[in-house]
């Protein structure tokens, strides 16, 4: 030990002479926490007299060697150094947090004399790199959804990918100063993200997909608005969906079976006529959204539907009143059944006709409410149904 306090003390006053020799390449030298560092020298190996390695501004000596005695190691460092004592280098072991800091090695061989320093920075190496995103799928458009990248590890910096492109702040993505948040919101955010979380000694990379659930919307039926009776006509309907919906067509108010975005008639009819409806619905959300298409199915050549369709409808209705009015007159002046009860029926009749007028349709398209009458005949007729109930009892008979 005085041996090498004396070289030491010796190397101090000569360093001045020699500060330009540099025998370590430039730093800083990265290690690991619990890692190995070497401080490798740049001269080749040969005979070294003394070598010297201390840490810190207020020296702390890790070895010494001299070649007449052999090396000292340093309290602290027994059992943590290999010393090459060709080239003076210095493998430095199983490091910690204490060990950042700068290093000076002083090393003679023969009348040369090298003085030299280096700093050491211990990283933690990244590990356990995540990404959390709020909230739990599903993830519905229109909600704030955040992507956290952590790790864990010293001087972390973060870079962000998706589907294999760098991710930078925009108009819908924002990425926050230190890259540890991305806020997304969109349905083009949907893919795949990955974050590299990286230090100077180490790199992991995290990923996750994202989802965003949206829809129906948009939604279209794209098809004839007026064809020729005969003729083949297809609807198509389509919406933007995530995850793809399927449709539900309706005519009128009847639902057509099948869930095809297309529905195809080959040879259309008048009873084709009237409103399309396409409903979708997204299963995650169930959100549903129906649109409505129009259609006419006029007479071949014929210039105008609508003006054809109301003139069915008004013959149709006319040829209905005169036929109730004239089976009425008939049956009236037929018999002579219960006169005084015949006179109330006929002013229900002539003072509030509408029933037949506006809505002749149950007695053509649906016989049933005639037999409900029927029976109800049997228990007092009530005033508004008398009339009919006397007639539609007349006519069974
Ligand atoms: C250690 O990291 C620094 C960045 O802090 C870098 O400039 C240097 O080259 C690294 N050292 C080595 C030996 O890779
Ligand atoms: C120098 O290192 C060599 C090889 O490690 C070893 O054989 C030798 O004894 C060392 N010299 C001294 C003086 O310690
Ligand atoms: C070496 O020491 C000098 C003087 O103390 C210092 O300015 C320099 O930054 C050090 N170099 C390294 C690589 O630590
Ligand atoms: C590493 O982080 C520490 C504190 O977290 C900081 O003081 C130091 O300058 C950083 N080093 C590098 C090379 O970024
Ligand atoms: C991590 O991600 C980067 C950037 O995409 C890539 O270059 C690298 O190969 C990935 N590393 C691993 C281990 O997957
Ligand atoms: C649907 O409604 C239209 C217009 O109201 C009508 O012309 C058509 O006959 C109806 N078709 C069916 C099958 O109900
Ligand atoms: C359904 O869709 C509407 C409009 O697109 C949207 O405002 C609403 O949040 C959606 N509802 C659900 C449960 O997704």
């Amino acid at each position: 030990m005085v041996a090498s306090v004396v070289v030491f003390l010796t190397m101090a006053i000569l360093s001045g002479y020699c500060a330009g020799l540099e025998v370590l390449p430039p730093g800083p030298v990265n290690g690991t926490l619990g890692g190995n560092v070497f401080f490798k020298t740049t001269i080749n190996p040969t005979t070294l007299s003394a070598i010297f390695w201390t840490f810190g501004d207020t020296p702390v000596i890790i070895v010494d060697f001299l070649s007449s005695e052999g090396p000292v190691t340093g309290e602290g460092y027994v059992g943590r150094i290999r010393l090459d004592n060709s080239t003076g280098s210095l493998e430095l072991l199983k490091l910690t947090i204490a060990d950042n800091g700068e290093y000076r090695v002083i090393l003679r061989e023969s009348d040369l004399m090298y003085l030299s320093n280096t700093s050491l920075n211990v990283y933690e190496t990244v590990s356990g790199a995540t990404i959390t995103i709020t909230p739990n799928p599903p993830i519905i458009e229109g909600g704030s959804v955040t992507l956290t990248c952590d790790a864990a590890g010293f001087n972390i910096t973060r870079e962000w990918m998706k589907d294999g492109h760098p991710v930078s702040s925009g108009d819908d993505i924002i990425l926050s100063e230190d890259k540890r948040v991305l806020s997304i919101k969109k349905r083009t955010d949907s893919g795949e993200y990955l974050c590299r979380v990286s230090n100077h000694v180490s790199s992991e990379n995290a990923s996750d997909t994202v989802n965003v659930i949206y829809g129906p919307d948009g939604m279209e039926i794209k098809g004839p608005t007026k064809i020729e009776v005969g003729q083949k006509f297809t609807l198509t309907c389509s919406a933007y969906s995530n995850p793809p919906t399927s449709y539900t067509w309706m005519h009128n108010e009847t639902e057509i079976p099948g869930h095809s975005p297309e529905f195809t008639k080959e040879k259309s009819e008048y009873s084709d006529s009237g409103d399309y409806t396409c409903s979708a619905t997204n299963d995650v959300t169930g959100n549903k959204t129906s649109v409505v298409h129009k259609l006419s199915v006029k007479a071949e050549g014929s210039p105008s539907v609508v003006v054809i369709t109301g003139t069915v409808i008004i013959v149709l209705l006319v040829v209905e009143v005169a036929v109730s009015v004239a089976v009425y007159f008939i049956k009236k002046n037929g018999s002579n059944v219960e006169p005084m009860h015949r006179g109330g029926s006929q002013q229900h009749v002539y003072e509030n006709p509408s029933p037949v007028y506006e809505n002749p349709s149950p007695v053509y398209e649906n016989p049933s409410p005639v037999r409900d009458n029927t029976q109800q005949n049997q228990s007092p007729p009530l005033p508004l149904t008398d009339f009919k109930s006397t007639y539609d009892t007349r006519i069974m008979q």
